[in-house]
């Protein structure tokens, strides 16, 4: 089965083409130069840089996997949660294929795609919908803990104020090192240099916080008394225990894996620290942590083989923040 992907939530235009889930072609086109100079991305900048790069990607795509339009069985496309005009970019260009190709279109949750990818490119296990899992969505949008029961998600932990990634972002802007903080922040950190104690929140119901985090850096930075690379390693010390902290309380051998999804779960900290709670715990090969079209195929395929969806709801969800179920 071959299945084009088509990702446009945010600010990748991501082109992806499987054979089954195994990855043939994945491009991307990245917006970062596009909005590095607003410090954040511009909904109405995103489209445009969509609307340039599509067409050209899913003709390298098609060129790069050696296969005809005509070989196409599914087009998949991101659904949502995200940005509105960018993600009606991708269900146009989606829907205009799979009408003149005649095949079928699947709707795909982003988040959802995240969760799965530590499955590109590798045997989906067979138990996967019948034995529990737990998902750990850590991205700029989401920071949640879930726990996966046959497509359906009951969230057990969850933010109840900034994300882990915007938090990651907003450390890099107030330190002026560059857009996006997250990978930067990740790339200066050295684990001698987190002589700052930052309070990591304890709350209860599951809940995390990254608000007084970031005043607390914001505090440091105005004190002038710590270099820049001992506030930003002691920073990501601290954002990276909160996540360690809550799932430590949730996890249970109960779980058959832990799937870490979401842009954050690059970071080298949070995956040195996370695998060593248990042998289970999966993470995404790090081109497929951040957004990216081989993901919205991987589920796609999951979906197809595993659940059988008919009459697929093409609405578009234009929620920045997921709404499970
Ligand atoms: O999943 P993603 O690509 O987009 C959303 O759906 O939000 O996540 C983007 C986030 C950004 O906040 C970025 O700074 C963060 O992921 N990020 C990282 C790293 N790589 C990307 N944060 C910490 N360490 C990294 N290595
Ligand atoms: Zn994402």
């Amino acid at each position: 089965m071959y299945i084009l992907a088509i990702e446009t939530s945010c600010d990748d235009t991501g082109i992806a083409i499987l054979k089954d889930n195994k990855i043939i072609s994945n491009f991307l086109y990245s917006q970062i130069k596009e909005h590095k100079k607003y410090g954040g991305v511009i909904p109405e900048v995103a489209s445009r840089v969509h609307l340039t790069h599509i067409n050209t990607l899913i003709e390298k795509a098609m060129s790069n996997s050696q296969i005809k339009y005509s070989d196409l069985d599914y087009i998949a496309f991101t659904q949502g949660p995200g940005l509105v005009n960018t993600l009606q970019i991708g269900l146009i260009t989606a829907k205009t294929l799979s009408q003149y190709l005649e095949i079928p279109l699947i709707p795909i949750n982003h988040i959802e795609a995240h969760l799965y990818s530590s499955y590109i490119d590798k045997d989906i296990p067979s138990d996967l919908f019948k034995k529990k899992r737990l998902g750990v969505i850590v991205s700029g949008g989401h920071t949640e803990i879930v726990e996966i029961n046959n497509f359906s998600y009951k969230i057990i932990s969850k933010t109840s104020d900034d994300t882990i990634g915007e938090c990651f972002d907003k450390v890099g802007k107030m330190l002026k090192l560059g857009y996006p903080g997250g990978p930067i922040i990740d790339s200066i950190y050295d684990a001698n240099k987190t002589e700052i104690n930052f309070k990591v929140s304890k709350l209860k119901d599951g809940k995390m916080s990254y608000s007084g985090l970031k005043s607390q850096v914001r505090r440091e930075i105005d004190n002038k008394k710590y270099s820049k690379d001992v506030i930003a390693s002691s920073f990501q010390k601290a954002a990276i225990e909160q996540i360690l902290w809550n799932l430590n309380k949730i996890y249970s051998k109960d779980y058959k894996e832990v799937l870490v999804a979401g842009g954050v779960s690059a970071n080298s900290l949070l995956r040195k620290e996370l695998s060593k709670i248990g042998d289970n715990i999966l993470f995404p090969e790090l081109k497929y942590c951040k957004d990216n079209a081989a993901m919205i195929g991987n589920l796609a395929y999951i979906k197809i083989t595993l659940e059988k969806e008919e009459n697929a709801n093409l609405n578009i969800d234009s929620f920045p923040r997921n709404k499970w179920n």
